[in-house]
């Protein structure tokens, strides 16, 4: 198999400026991920000990076999938001290996606003439920939370994706035969009782875990009654009286155990796929990507670099290398894993949408997971590119990226502007998973081209109303707020902060945290590949 030639110098300037600029975003990422995972005030800390509970941390030391890999999900969801300390929206959620096998795990984090769940940490949940039913992945739940965040209650109740959808994604979890084990290690109070009621295994921690589906305050106001939480609820009264509760621990550790003893239970299944090759490092550091990348994303550069820096052995069985050159599009190995790659070398046309069109069918066909690495400022526009058809070729590359089976993964490189977000794979378009670099930018279109549209429509206006157009102070004041705005909503923490996506990756981890994504994703049984046609050559 051919392995892609670099042609970077990593001695040049550019290379240095270019590294230079990454490294202050490298930087931010390291602080803010300690921050979440472990800036917690004095006085959390001090009643998390009182209770004689374990830090979410050590929970997920003792539940995780020892030097596993953790392929922690959205650990900076609601980044910024709120008063600014919901770290990871007030959970960890991660992929790890428990007794040997992959599973989803969900920990509440009672540290941050007694685990409390915020807008964001519902739409947390409900990801780690989809990412657990697309891959098929058994769950793990350690539940230390007090329920909803009140303030904010109307925003986490009623519509179709606030709280009561965790509840329903559970009954068809057990349905669908995938296993959700739960840990009650503090309260859970009103619709928080459902979560363990909705379980399939339930592990009850004596004393500090209890569930009620009103708490003491509620029944002494509702019936007068006095009664203490251990009394309503605790592990005793479910695990013996109850059975609410299936397994009674006496303490964080012993219920963990008893978590990963579960797991061992748990009927194994084969996978839809595997590695066909043995892995191989790339022939290139993957570090060299620092200096590779440029730091706006109107610089282009070949997207090959990144190829040759993230599959095996920077091994790549190039499709029609000379036919719609902006999309490269072949075949190559991550961890051992065969997978299609596509990647933007500039901006769609109709005969690179084609190609992807093509190409997504032919992987589709043969069971070969996908990999985009999305850099796109979009399609083509213009007179002789609306005449050439570019709405229909763009269709053919959005219709096989929705419609094409197999598993997709998306790392949003650099740009990922307008449909070219859809063509490439965007949230929307159902990616197991979705990554951003640090470097990368997301929206409908760039700060400078939104501002400078609505400047025209304004001159339009004006024109209509036979007034002269916009004097060059007027067009800054207005397109400076909304090119600030765009700015700040596009960029990759903001993504995070919002789960626009699963994470934001140093870009030398790249090939390893796909890897683990593969794997995980082959849980799940490839279906529907019984397309009614054969490939449609474009
Ligand atoms: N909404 C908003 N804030 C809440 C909250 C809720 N449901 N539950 C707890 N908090 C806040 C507390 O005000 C406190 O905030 P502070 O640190 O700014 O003072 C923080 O979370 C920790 O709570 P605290 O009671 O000090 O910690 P604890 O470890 O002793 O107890 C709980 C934690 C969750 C067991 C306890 O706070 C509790 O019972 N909460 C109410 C649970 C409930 O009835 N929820 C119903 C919602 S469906």
């Amino acid at each position: 198999m051919p392995v892609i030639e670099t042609t970077i110098d990593t001695s040049s300037e550019a290379f240095r400026r270019n590294r230079d600029a990454m490294t202050p975003l490298l930087e931010r990422l390291e602080s803010e991920l300690e921050r979440a995972r472990h800036a917690r005030s004095d006085k959390a800390r001090k009643r998390n000990e009182e209770l004689g509970k374990l830090t979410v941390a050590r929970r997920l030391d003792l539940l995780l076999d020892p030097d596993t890999p953790w392929l922690e999900v959205a650990p900076l969801a609601a980044l910024g938001m709120y008063e600014g300390d919901v770290h990871g929206a007030g959970s960890r959620c991660g992929i790890g290996v428990v007794r040997g096998r992959e599973v989803l795990v969900h920990a509440n984090d009672p540290m941050v606003k007694g685990g409390t769940v915020y807008p964001m940490g519902v739409k947390k949940t409900l990801r780690m439920q989809a990412i657990a039913m697309e891959n098929r992945l058994p769950v793990v739940m350690l539940v230390d939370s007090g329920g909803a965040y009140l303030p904010l209650q109307s925003e986490v109740f009623p519509d179709i994706d606030d709280g009561g959808r965790i509840f329903y994604n559970q009954a068809q979890m057990s349905k669908a035969n995938i296993p959700q084990v739960c840990a009650v290690m503090g309260l859970c109070t009103a619709g928080g009782a459902y979560i363990p009621a909705m379980s399939d295994h339930v592990v009850h921690v004596d004393r500090t875990g209890a569930i009620f589906l009103g708490g003491p305050p509620l029944v002494k106001a509702a019936t007068g009654e006095d009664v203490t939480a251990e009394e309503l609820g605790g592990a005793l009264v479910h695990c013996r009286d109850s059975g609410v509760s299936d397994y009674f621990a006496s303490d964080d550790a012993d219920a963990v155990r008893i978590v990963r003893d579960v797991v061992t239970t748990l009927p194994r299944t084969a996978k839809a796929f595997g590695p066909s090759r043995a892995p191989a490092d790339p022939a290139y550091d993957p570090r060299e990507l620092y200096g590779i990348i440029p730091p706006s994303t109107t610089i282009p550069y070949d997207c090959r670099e990144v190829i040759a820096r993230v599959v095996d052995g920077s091994e790549f069985h190039e499709f029609k290398a000379l036919f719609g050159p902006t999309l490269v599009c072949g075949w190559a190995w991550i961890h051992g894993y065969e997978v299609g790659v596509l990647a933007n070398n500039g901006i769609l046309f109709s005969d690179s949408s084609q190609k992807a069109a093509q190409f997504i069918q032919l992987c589709d066909r043969m069971g070969i997971p996908l990999v985009f690495l999305q850099n796109i400022n979009g399609y083509i526009i213009g007179r002789e590119y609306e005449r050439g058809g570019i709405t229909k070729d763009g269709h053919k590359m959005v219709n096989a990226v929705a419609t094409s089976t197999v598993p997709k993964f998306t790392v949003v490189v650099g740009a990922s502007f307008g449909a070219g977000n859809y063509g490439m794979c965007g949230r929307a378009y159902g990616p197991r998973f979705l990554w951003m670099w640090p470097n990368a930018k997301i929206g409908v279109m760039g700060g400078e081209q939104a501002a400078s549209v609505l400047v025209s429509v304004k001159n339009d206006q004006l024109a209509r109303e036979g007034q002269p157009p916009l004097p060059p102070e007027f067009v800054e004041a207005l397109k400076g707020p909304i090119m600030e705005q765009a700015d700040k909503e596009g960029d990759a923490w903001y993504s995070t902060a919002n789960l626009w996506d699963d994470g934001i990756l140093d870009p030398a981890r790249t090939r390893d945290v796909l890897g683990l994504a593969i794997s995980a994703a082959a849980n799940a049984p490839l279906e529907g590949r019984k397309v009614g046609y054969g490939t449609f050559r474009m």
